[in-house]
């Protein structure tokens, strides 16, 4: 019992410094919250989900790897910085994108069986524009 409650301290003392480090150069995203994103103050790449059930499952599958934590400068869920200038590109190119790929996100973000709805869906709660 006390190997495992260690274990567990260690466990959330990484969980801590990754979220933590995974914060640290982008600017607060709870103080952008003047320019009428919805976003909770509580709210983290990291623990940020789809309130849609379906879309959250889709999201988890293939997006949340790479975009919960900015794997690869992949930008991060509901970061309004990282978003600023993708979204600057307009949907129709976000989308195609998306779908076929940009340099290190893979075609489909590995969502094989997502239709463009779906993409559109996840892009637009990706970017903070939804929940
Ligand atoms: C294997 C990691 C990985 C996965 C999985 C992934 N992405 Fe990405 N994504 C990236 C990276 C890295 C970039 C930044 C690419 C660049 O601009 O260099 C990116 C960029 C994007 C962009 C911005 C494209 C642009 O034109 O600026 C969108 C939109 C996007 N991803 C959507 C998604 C969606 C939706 C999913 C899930 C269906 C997903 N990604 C899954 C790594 C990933």
């Amino acid at each position: 019992m006390r190997f495992q409650y260690r274990i567990l301290n260690i466990l959330l003392a990484a969980a801590v410094l990754v979220s933590l480090s995974a914060c640290g150069p982008s600017p607060d995203p709870s103080s952008a919250s003047s320019n009428g994103a919805s976003q909770s103050a509580a709210s983290t790449p990291r623990n940020r989900m789809p309130s849609d059930p379906a879309l959250k499952s889709l999201y988890i599958q293939s997006c949340y790897g790479c975009h919960s934590t900015g794997v690869a400068s992949a930008p991060r869920s509901g970061n309004t910085a990282d978003w600023a200038p993708r979204l600057q590109k307009g949907m129709n190119v976000l989308l195609h994108n998306t779908i076929n790929g940009i340099n290190s996100m893979p075609p489909k973000g590995m969502c094989i069986g997502c239709s463009d709805e779906e993409f559109t869906r996840l892009i637009l709660f990706l970017s903070g524009q939804s929940e």
